[in-house]
């Protein structure tokens, strides 16, 4: 949530700061800054209400340079979207400071600030950062030692980058919570909130750990511990494509997202299914003594990711016999919860970064969790880094805010995990091979899928002036309607919820009238007479219906009923295969009513505040 980056170099930085801004813009873009020192070590700020669009047509007209300098999109916490709002912020017009996540004690270093004469300009949390530094080095040798003393009083999350036009070598940065990445160049440095910032400049990267203030200059980084003790964070070489924050030939990330889901589940299946058997190391050293003993799965994880958790219960529960419990993080949080023996804890997450999921593994670890492994799709993440073990999902980086691949691929991840615990409590070899040769059908199948698009774009003309829908489904399909009424939420902005179909007549079937589409995912399988069942419930009751089964459901279309015709697949897979036409729906229903699509207003990509 908010994007940073900031350099050191020799050359001028401004583009370069753009163009990480640009790809950072999915973390939030309600308002962007950029503040550069100039070889006179004078300090000049740009800031724009509104998209990184509007930043660069302001440094169009008014160019700045200067080899050092820092620059942020904004997410807001506190102070609404605005100009002033926008970082930097700037102190007795030579500290600059942009900052990610919220300073929970702003109001009383306010107080005490305005008290030492200080004048605030914005509604910020951030602002108190940059006084308190400007405060901090009347009485420090220098920067350094003026953060360390500022960041000491600081309550919250922060991940910032502070600069002082006296000082133009060096930038501090300062990392509690809130993600932050070193760059490192030749002769040049870099400091951003996410690698993707950076691709264009360098691949070589080390992550601040929890605690850390680092001194970047030109030709060194020096950092320290949360007690000042110098440390190294290892720089390790990233290969990750440059061309990953391109739309190429798709008129939206979201799009070009979808579309590659079936690349991308070839990806994160490679090498991990070897001659149709699962090969354990897919979860890292050490997963098969964990496995071993688990006796009880407890899932954490957020907005999409916790629907992919939704479908794992099902299968672990059936398939791999073990008891599982899926509970959202941040209500898992904040309860006292029961500790069942040999517990794993799972924690789903496309970035890695979201900070309710973060919060919740450092708890569960305090509570009594042995063992944890991540499901994740960004390497270096917090997550991962915190988790004993990892399965990485190889979706490749995902820039439009409603997640799309990355949500498929974590649920082939947690097939496999499915069969990786299975395959100690009794789950068959032949089984194992089933699942294992479903999972490798995929790729194949969703390409299948995707061949509906143009049919689901007429499809979408019917919602474009509805208000509301009703997503329907049972079993596992279940969080596949309710990950289907996400994204046309996150996009298109029309209410959407999702019901497990049997519940239906405990109150949703109230709301049914012509104006009310009820969408309904029916693949054939066991429960497929009791959804029938469901829909008919519906239907006599002057409801539209538009369902998406295969042919072997025997679904007919008719004046209240349109059928999608979706590819037969095996039972198994299903959640995935039919998430894509409700992934195809919801963009083609957005495109329709103009929203948005790649960032949806008032949401981010990825939230790392609470
Ligand atoms: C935000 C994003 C969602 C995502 C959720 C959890 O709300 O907009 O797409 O599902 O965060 O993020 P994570 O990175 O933990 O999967």
């Amino acid at each position: 949530m908010c994007g940073i980056v900031g350099a050191v170099a020799q050359r001028d930085v401004t583009d370069i700061l753009v163009e990480g801004l640009k790809r950072l813009e999915y973390r939030g873009y309600d308002s962007a800054g950029v503040a550069v020192i100039n070889n006179n070590n004078e300090l000049f700020t740009t800031k724009r209400l509104g998209k990184v669009q509007e930043l660069v047509q302001a440094l169009e007209q008014q160019p700045l340079s200067g080899g050092t300098g820092i620059a942020h999109t904004r997410w807001a916490t506190h102070g609404a979207p605005s100009e002033v709002n926008a970082h930097p912020h700037i102190s007795s017009n030579t500290i600059a400071v942009v900052h990610n996540g919220i300073i929970e004690n702003h109001q009383a270093l306010r107080t005490q600030l305005q008290g030492l004469g200080y004048e605030f300009l914005s509604q910020t949390d951030t602002e108190v950062i940059t006084h308190l530094v400007h405060h901090e080095l009347k009485t420090s040798d220098n920067l350094l030692a003026a953060v360390q003393k500022t960041v000491k009083q600081l309550e919250g999350a922060y991940g910032t980058v502070v600069m002082d036009s006296r000082d133009k070598d060096n930038l501090i940065v300062a990392r509690s919570g809130s993600p932050l990445v070193i760059g490192y160049g030749l002769g040049e440095n870099f400091i951003a909130s996410d690698i993707m910032a950076l691709l264009p400049v360098t691949r070589k990267f080390s992550y601040l750990e929890e605690g850390d203030v680092a001194q970047i200059s030109r030709f060194e980084v020096k950092i320290f511990d949360i007690d000042g003790k110098p440390v190294e964070r290892a720089a390790k070489e990233v290969n990750v494509s440059h061309d990953s924050g391109d739309k190429g030939e798709y008129r939206h990330f979201m799009l070009k997202e979808t579309f590659e889901q079936p690349t991308a589940i070839r990806n994160t299946l490679e090498g991990r299914i070897v001659a149709g058997a699962l090969d354990i190391n897919a979860f890292g050293e050490g997963a098969d003594e964990i496995f071993k003993q688990v006796k009880h799965i407890q899932i954490i994880a957020c907005g999409t990711s916790y629907h992919s958790g939704m479908v794992a219960r099902y299968w672990l529960e059936e398939l791999a016999g073990i008891s599982c419990n899926i509970e959202i993080a941040s209500e898992f949080r904040y309860r006292k919860s029961f500790v069942p023996k040999n517990s794993l804890l799972v924690t789903i997450s496309q970035s890695g970064e979201t900070a309710d999921t973060l919060a919740a593994l450092r708890l569960a670890k305090e509570i009594g969790y042995k063992s944890s492994l991540v499901i994740c799709n960004v390497a270096g993440s917090s997550l991962v880094r915190e988790s004993d073990i990892a399965f990485m999902t190889k979706a490749g980086a995902e820039i439009g805010v409603a997640s799309t691949k990355a949500f498929t691929t974590q649920l082939v991840g947690l097939l496999m995990l499915t069969v990786a615990i299975g395959q100690h409590n009794g789950m068959s070899k032949e089984k194992q091979g089933e699942i294992c040769q479903s999972l490798m059908s995929l790729p194949a199948k969703l390409d299948e899928v995707l061949a509906l698009a143009s049919s689901i774009e007429e499809l979408a003309e019917d919602f474009a002036d509805k208000n509301h829908a009703l997503f329907l489904g049972r079993g596992d399909q279940y969080p596949i309607a309710m990950e289907g009424a996400l994204k046309l939420k996150e996009i298109s902005y029309i209410h959407a919820e999702a019901y497990a179909a049997g519940e239906l007549k405990h109150g949703p079937l109230a709301l049914i009238d012509a104006e009310m589409p009820v969408i309904v995912v029916a693949p054939k399988n066991d429960l497929i007479e009791k959804l029938k069942s469901n829909v008919e419930e519906v239907r006599a009751r002057g409801g539209l219906m538009y369902v998406f089964a295969d042919s072997d459901a025997n679904f007919a279309s008719d004046d209240t009923m349109k059928v999608i015709d979706v590819p037969v697949c095996d039972d198994i897979i299903a959640p995935i295969v039919y998430t894509l036409p409700l992934q195809l729906l919801s963009y083609y229903v957005a495109i329709i009513k103009g929203t948005d699509v790649d960032q949806p207003r008032n949401l981010a990509k990825s939230v790392t505040v609470e």
